[in-house]
C-alpha cells in the first residue's frame, strides 16, 4: 500500500503523478494539454467534461507505462480540480452542456443580480451566476436539469460511477455556509427553489468516498476496486501539495489564475473579495483569486514569439518600475478588484516602451502588484504572512519571485513540487487509504517528505538599486490608477 495516484484536472490540461509513500518521492508525471472551446463570445470560457476525461484516460495510461509493468498496485486514487465550473447534468446523469468555467465573466450581470439580493458578494467566477444564466438563457435545458457539479465532482462520478461533494470546493460554489460547512439554503432558493435537490451529498474530507468502477476501471487500464479520495479544488489540493499547513504560511499560486491561500483553524469573516473557503482537511482556506498571471506573461510573450527564459533573462536588464511603463494587467477581467468586464491598459508609454524586454517586466509588475494590492486585503483580515512559497508554472521564473519579495517584503521560496494541487490529490488518497477518518496531523506526517522546500530563500532585497522604494511607491500608485480607469458607480451601472 505505498502508491498513490494524483490527478489535477485544470483549465489547460490535466497533471497526473504517481508517488511512492514509504520512498517519500514522485516515482512518475504525466500530462495532457487542452484549451477553451473556440468562436464562443467574449467573456464565455468553456470546456466539455469530455475533454478532461479523455485527457485523464491519456495521463493514466501514461503513468501506467512509466511505472512499468511489474510495478506496485496503486492504492488510492485523489483528484483536483479547477474550481467553480458548472457541470450541468439530467436525470439519466449525462451532461447537458459544456461546463462553465471559472474564468467565465459572461455572467457578470446574474452575479451582480445574486450580489444585490443577497447582500454579499458573489463573484461572476462562482458557480451560482452560472446557473442563474442557464436558467435564464437556456430554458428549455434548464429543464431539464437534475445534478449540478463542479468539475472534479464529475470525474469522480466517472471513476466511480457515483455522485458525492466535499466542502473544499463545495465553498467555491456562491451558495455555501463556510463556517456551519454546509450548503447555503437561502442562497439555493435565490437561484432556483429547486437546487437543493440537485446538489450532491457532502462527504468527509478523511475516509474513501467510493472505489473504481468496473467500467472505469477498463477505460484506464487498472484493476477495479481502487479507493477513491473525496478529492477537492485545485487549490484546496494544492494547500496539502504545499504544505500550507498553519497560519501566516502563505502559498502564491501562478497558474491561469493567480491565488494566494493560507491555513486558517477557524473560519474568516470575509470582505468580499477574500474568498472564505473551507479546505479539504477539515480547516478553512482564506483565498485571494485573480484572473491575470501567466496569462498575461504568455501574451507577452506570443506577442513577440520569444520564449520565457530569454524575455527574463532581458527583462532583468531593465531597471525597476520599467522607466515609467505601467501595466495593469486585467486582460481576462477581473475578480479581485471585482472587474468582470476590465480589460488591460498600458500606462506611461514613452517612445521606446514597448521593446519585449521593457513589456514583459512591465507584465511581471503589474501582475505582481494586482496581486500584493490582493494581499493588503488579507493582512486587513487579520492574515499577516511571514513565510511565502510560490507554487504553479510561474514560481520557475526566479526574478518573478524576486520582485514578490520586494513588494511584499517577505522571503519567498519556491516549492519543491510545481504540480502541488496533482501532488495534494496524492497525498490525500494516501491519507484516506492508510488512515481512515484519522486527523489533519497524520495528513501533514504523511506530506512531510513530500513538500520539504528545495528552492533557496530569495530576499526581498535581491534586485538591489532602488527596487523596493520603487515598487513601495508603485503599490500606492496601482489603486489609485485602477479607482481612476474604472469609477466604482460607472462599474456598478454597467452590469445592471
Ligand atoms: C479560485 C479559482 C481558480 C481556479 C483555477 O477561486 O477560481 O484558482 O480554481 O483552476
Amino acid at each position: 500500500m505505498s502508491r498513490f495516484l494524483g490527478l489535477d484536472v485544470g483549465t489547460q490540461g490535466t497533471k497526473g503523478l504517481l508517488i511512492d509513500l514509504e520512498r517519500g518521492e514522485v516515482v512518475a508525471r504525466a500530462s495532457a494539454s487542452y484549451g477553451l472551446i473556440e468562436g464562443l463570445p467574449v467573456g464565455a470560457a468553456e470546456q466539455a467534461p469530455e475533454t478532461w476525461w479523455r485527457a485523464v484516460r491519456d495521463v493514466v495510461h501514461a503513468l501506467v507505462a512509466t511505472a512499468g509493468a511489474d510495478a506496485e498496485p496503486i492504492a488510492g486514487i485523489g483528484v483536483s480540480g479547477q474550481q467553480h465550473g458548472f457541470v450541468a447534468l439530467d436525470a439519466e446523469r449525462e451532461v447537458l452542456r459544456p461546463a462553465k468555467l471559472w474564468c467565465d465573466t459572461s455572467t457578470a450581470k446574474e452575479a451582480q443580480e445574486l450580489s444585490d439580493a443577497l447582500g454579499r458578494s458573489v463573484p461572476a467566477g462562482f458557480t451560482a451566476s452560472k446557473i442563474l444564466w442557464m436558467k435564464r438563457y437556456e430554458p428549455e435545458r434548464f429543464a431539464r436539469l437534475r445534478h449540478v457539479l463542479l468539475p472534479h465532482d464529475w470525474i469522480d462520478l466517472r471513476l466511480t460511477g457515483e455522485l458525492w461533494a466535499e466542502c473544499g470546493d463545495a465553498s467555491g460554489t456562491g451558495f455555501f455556509d463556510g463556517a456551519a460547512r454546509d450548503y447555503d439554503r437561502a442562497s439555493m432558493e435565490a437561484i432556483d427553489p429547486s437546487l437543493a435537490g440537485w446538489m450532491p451529498t457532502l462527504v468527509a474530507p478523511n475516509a474513501p468516498a467510493s472505489t473504481l468502477s468496473t467500467d472505469a476501471a477498463a477505460d484506464l487500464g487498472l484493476p477495479a476496486g481502487i479507493p477513491v479520495a473525496p478529492g477537492g479544488g485545485d487549490n484546496m489540493m494544492s494547500a496539502i501539495g504545499s504544505g500550507a499547513v498553519r497560519s501566516g504560511e502563505y502559498v502564491v499560486s501562478l497558474g491561469t489564475s493567480g491565488t494566494v491561500f493560507t491555513h486558517s483553524s477557524d473560519p474568516i469573516e470575509s470582505d468580499g473579495l477574500i474568498a472564505p473557503f473551507c479546505d479539504s482537511t477539515g480547516g478553512w482556506l482564506p483565498l485571494l483569486c485573480v484572473m491575470n498571471a501567466t496569462g498575461v506573461t504568455e501574451e507577452v510573450r506570443r506577442a513577440f514569439d520569444a520564449d520565457v527564459d530569454g524575455l527574463t533573462q532581458a527583462a532583468r536588464d531593465v531597471s525597476a518600475g520599467c522607466d515609467g511603463l505601467l501595466f495593469v494587467p486585467y486582460l481576462a477581467g477581473e475578480r479581485v478588484p471585482d472587474l468582470p468586464d476590465a480589460t488591460g491598459t498600458l500606462l506611461g508609454i514613452r517612445s521606446g516602451s514597448l521593446s519585449p524586454a521593457r513589456l514583459f517586466r512591465a507584465a511581471l509588475e503589474g501582475t505582481s502588484l494586482n496581486i500584493a494590492w490582493g494581499i493588503e486585503r488579507m493582512r486587513a483580515l487579520g492574515l499577516e504572512p511571514d513565510a511565502v512559497r510560490v507554487v504553479g508554472g510561474g514560481a520557475r521564473n526566479e526574478l518573478w519571485c524576486q520582485i514578490l519579495a520586494a513588494l511584499l517584503d517577505v522571503h519567498v521560496q519556491r516549492s519543491g513540487e510545481p504540480e502541488a494541487a496533482a501532488l495534494g490529490a496524492a497525498l490525500q488518497a494516501a491519507w484516506v487509504v492508510t488512515a481512515p477518518g484519522g486527523s489533519r496531523e497524520q495528513l501533514i506526517e504523511l506530506s512531510a517528505p513530500f513538500v520539504a522546500h528545495s528552492g533557496r530563500l530569495i530576499a526581498p532585497d535581491e534586485l538591489g538599486g532602488d527596487a523596493r522604494p520603487t515598487y513601495r511607491a508603485l503599490a500606492e500608485r496601482f489603486p489609485r490608477e485602477v479607482a481612476r480607469l474604472y469609477p466604482a458607480d460607472e462599474r456598478r451601472a454597467s452590469r445592471r
